[in-house]
């Protein structure tokens, strides 16, 4: 714990992070804007920026094409990356925190790429079976969620240059010593005791990184829209058909750099996300408009810095839905074998690949099946 709260007093914390609160009658969730000072990681250049929609088209052939793993890889060399960035985060917990001592564990949450926060917690009417948020609170446990730099109301940073794979894995990294630090500003004076990390997709790399990189900041993990295996990411690239978001739709997307990149439209989003008839189209249409655009360097360093996963001994989860197009290439059946030898000394290792949905698990029918299993897994191995 003093190593923590060491790491933790070297980030600045400005005077200017503010909190908005939401009232519920039974759990209460603060929102800030978290200011991160000096996060630096290693960092890529890349042999290639994206100006218009005919560089991401092509983009999009050099990633997609049959021997992509060995003719391209879009890297020209190391570099590092040291920034400041405002993360806006969400910090949820049960009001009766007498009860039970399941709030002194936060689960952190971690999102995919083409989305925000607001996966683990859907806005729209009706969204409430499809809240993780509310299930985690409603079983006892604190939540904390986040927009990744590059989408939602955190800051938009290079999204060739800085927007790539290790920084947010530092940025995960230092918000989680954030809120195990005593007397932390983002607990809503809730004491924590240790953080279980959840990851969706992209998020769930990140999040098998940081198990990997700084194993005492997480007493377990748990990954959806994850197998660990790159093998059928082409046929997500070439079916997603990325353009620019800025030229797409600069209503919506004008204020953002030409590498951020979107599924060009809503079907597309739907191709790598559900998978019917387990879905509602409402709640697909719904994922689309309020998705974020992706920065292109984030999926150009994915896989590039390896994160050594065998040596990780806590409790791991791998919670699939069946039919996931980009970890599973539409089937999870025999796959996730190969996903159980990247974590032989995980203990216990609980790999679920059953689960009637497309890659985003949580928008899909029968969720809170989905959430029960998550949760247990949580209540079943870990202890504060
Ligand atoms: C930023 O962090 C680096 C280490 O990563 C450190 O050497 C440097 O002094 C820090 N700069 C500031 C202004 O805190
Ligand atoms: C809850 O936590 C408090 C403080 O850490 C401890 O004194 C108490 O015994 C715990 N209660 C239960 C039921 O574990
Ligand atoms: C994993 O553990 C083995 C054996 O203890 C050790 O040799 C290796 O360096 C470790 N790998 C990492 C990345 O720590
Ligand atoms: C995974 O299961 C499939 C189908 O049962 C099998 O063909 C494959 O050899 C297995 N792979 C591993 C690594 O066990
Ligand atoms: C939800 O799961 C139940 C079984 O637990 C199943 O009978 C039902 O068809 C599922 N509903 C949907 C909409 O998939």
């Amino acid at each position: 714990m003093a190593l923590l709260y060491i790491a933790a007093s070297l980030l600045a914390i400005s005077s200017k992070s503010f909190v908005v609160a939401e009232p519920s009658s039974t759990y209460t969730c603060n929102t800030f804007t978290i200011p991160l000072k000096n996060i630096s990681a290693p960092s890529f250049e890349l042999t290639f920026e994206i100006k218009t929609q005919w560089d991401i088209t092509d983009w999009t052939i050099n990633e997609a094409r049959r021997d992509s793993a060995t003719a391209f890889n879009g890297i020209a060399g190391p570099s590092t990356v040291t920034g400041d960035f405002d993360i806006s985060a969400r910090f949820c917990s049960p009001l009766n925190l007498k009860r039970t001592n399941l709030s002194q564990t936060v689960l952190v949450l971690t999102h995919g790429l083409g989305a925000d926060k607001s996966y683990w917690d859907p806005t729209f009417t009706g969204g409430e079976e499809y809240s993780f948020v509310q299930a985690a609170v409603t079983a006892g446990y604190s939540v904390f969620h986040y927009d990744r730099i590059g989408t939602g109301l955190s800051t938009k940073a290079d999204p060739h240059r800085v927007v790539q794979f290790p920084i947010q894995v530092e940025i995960l990294a230092a918000l989680t010593r954030l809120l195990l630090a005593p007397s932390s500003p983002y607990t809503s004076d809730v004491s924590l005791k240790s953080a279980v990390h959840f990851g969706h997709s992209y998020g769930s790399y990140i999040t098998a990184a940081l198990a990997s990189a700084y194993p005492d900041l997480t007493q377990g993990i748990s990954l959806s829209g994850y197998s660990g295996i790159f093998d059928f990411f082409n046929i997500l690239i070439a079916g997603w058909q990325s353009r620019v978001a800025a030229l797409l739709d600069s209503s919506r997307w004008g204020h953002l750099q030409s590498g951020y990149v979107t599924p060009v439209d809503l079907y597309a989003d739907e191709y790598l996300e559900f998978k019917s008839p387990y879905f509602d189209h409402s709640v697909a249409e719904w994922a689309s408009s309020v998705k974020s655009p992706y920065a292109v360097g984030e999926l150009a360093t994915l896989g590039q810095t390896p994160y050594d996963t065998t040596n990780f001994t806590k409790p791991v989860q791998v919670f699939q839905g069946r039919y996931d197009l980009s970890a599973c290439g539409g089937n999870c059946d025999g796959v996730l074998n190969r996903t159980a030898l990247l974590w032989p000394k995980a203990t216990p290792l609980d790999i679920s690949g059953y689960f009637p949905a497309g890659h985003s698990v949580n928008l899909h029918h029968n969720a809170s099946v989905a959430f029960a299993a998550m949760l247990g897994f949580v209540t079943d191995n870990i202890h504060a």
